[in-house]
C-alpha cells in the first residue's frame, strides 16, 4: 500500500475525556539492560492506539508494563508513573487481578483455557463475582459472545472445548473472555499474526466494533492494519517512543525522520 492510501484508510478522531490510561517517564529494565527508555504516552476510550516499531524495539515490553503483566517476569522492573483514571496502578495497594480485568489482554497465539467455550467465558465473571447465580452468568457468557462476533456460530455447542475452534474463533474466544469481566482497556499482541486473512479480517472488524465502548491498544508489525484500525499511532524505536499522533499524521506527515524511514521501509 502506498504511504496516501494509508493515510487515507485511518479516521481523525479527538478524545472526548481525560485519558484513560496516562503514562510518564515510563523505563523498564529486564536486569541492567533497558527495553524501555523514558516513554511517555495517554491512552484514550473510543480510540485505538496503535504501537508499530521493529521487532525487538520494546513493543511488548511496555504494552505488559500497562496492565503490569511484567511483575511475571522476575528480571524486568518498571519506573515512572502508569496511572489508570488518574490512580498510579504500581501503587502498592492495586489490588493487581483487579487491574488486570481492568485492563485485559489478548497474546499473539490464541490461548483460550483447555476448557468449554461457556467455561472459558463464565471463569472470569465466576472468580470476580460478577454473576449472582447460573442466570445472570449465562447472560454474561452470551453477551460477551455477541459482543466478541462468535455467538452465532457457537451458540449450539457451547459446551465443545475451546481449544477445537478454529484459530479466528478461538481469538474472539479469547476477545470475548476478556470483555466478559467487564473491562475498561483491551490490550492486543499483535493479535492477528497467527491468523488467515480472513480471520483477520473479522478481528480488524470486531476491533473497530469494540473501539466505542473500550480504550484499545493493539501492537502490530503490520503498517497497513495499524492504518486499518488505529486512530493514534505510536512508533517506537530501540526503546523510545519516536513519535505519537493521528494514525493519519504519521502516515502521511510524520515529525520525525526516523518515522519517514520506517513507514516509508527503510527499515523495519
Ligand atoms: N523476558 C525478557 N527477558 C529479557 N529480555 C527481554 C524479555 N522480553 C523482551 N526482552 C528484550 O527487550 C527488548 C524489547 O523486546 P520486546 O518488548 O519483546 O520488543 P517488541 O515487542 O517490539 O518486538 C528486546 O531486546 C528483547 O530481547
Ligand atoms: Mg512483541
Amino acid at each position: 500500500m502506498e504511504q496516501t492510501e494509508l493515510a487515507t484508510a485511518a479516521q481523525r478522531v479527538e478524545p472526548t475525556s481525560a485519558p484513560k490510561i496516562h503514562a510518564e517517564g515510563v523505563s523498564v529494565y529486564y536486569g541492567d539492560k533497558k527495553a524501555i527508555d523514558h516513554v511517555s504516552i495517554d491512552v484514550h476510550t473510543e480510540h485505538v492506539t496503535a504501537f508499530i516499531g521493529p521487532s525487538g524495539c520494546g513493543k511488548s515490553t511496555f504494552l505488559r508494563a500497562l496492565n503490569r503483566m511484567n511483575d511475571t517476569i522476575a528480571s524486568a522492573r518498571v519506573e515512572g508513573v502508569i496511572e489508570l483514571d488518574g490512580e498510579d496502578i504500581y501503587n502498592s495497594g492495586m489490588d493487581v487481578v483487579q487491574l488486570r480485568a481492568r485492563v485485559g489482554m489478548v497474546f499473539q497465539k490464541p490461548n483460550p483455557f483447555p476448557k468449554s467455550i461457556y467455561e472459558n467465558i463464565a471463569y472470569g465473571p465466576r472468580i470476580h463475582g460478577l454473576a449472582q447465580g447460573k442466570g445472570e452468568l449465562d447472560a454474561i457468557v452470551e453477551k460477551s459472545l455477541q459482543r466478541a462476533g462468535l455467538w452465532e456460530e457457537v451458540k449450539d455447542r457451547l459446551e465443545e472445548s475451546g481449544t477445537a475452534l478454529s484459530g479466528g474463533q478461538q481469538q474472539r474466544l479469547c476477545i470475548a473472555r476478556a470483555i466478559a469481566v467487564d473491562p475498561e482497556v483491551i490490550l492486543m499482541d499483535e493479535p492477528c499474526s497467527a491468523l488467515d486473512p480472513i480471520a483477520t479480517a473479522k478481528i480488524e472488524e470486531l476491533i473497530d466494533e469494540l473501539r466505542g465502548r473500550y480504550a484499545i491498544v493493539i501492537v502490530t508489525h503490520s503498517m497497513q492494519q495499524a492504518a486499518r484500525v488505529s486512530q493514534r499511532t505510536a512508533f517506537f524505536h530501540l526503546g523510545n517512543l519516536v513519535e505519537y499522533g493521528h494514525t493519519s499524521d504519521i502516515f502521511t506527515n510524520p515529525r520525525e525522520q526516523k518515522t519517514q524511514d520506517y513507514i516509508t521501509g527503510r527499515y523495519g
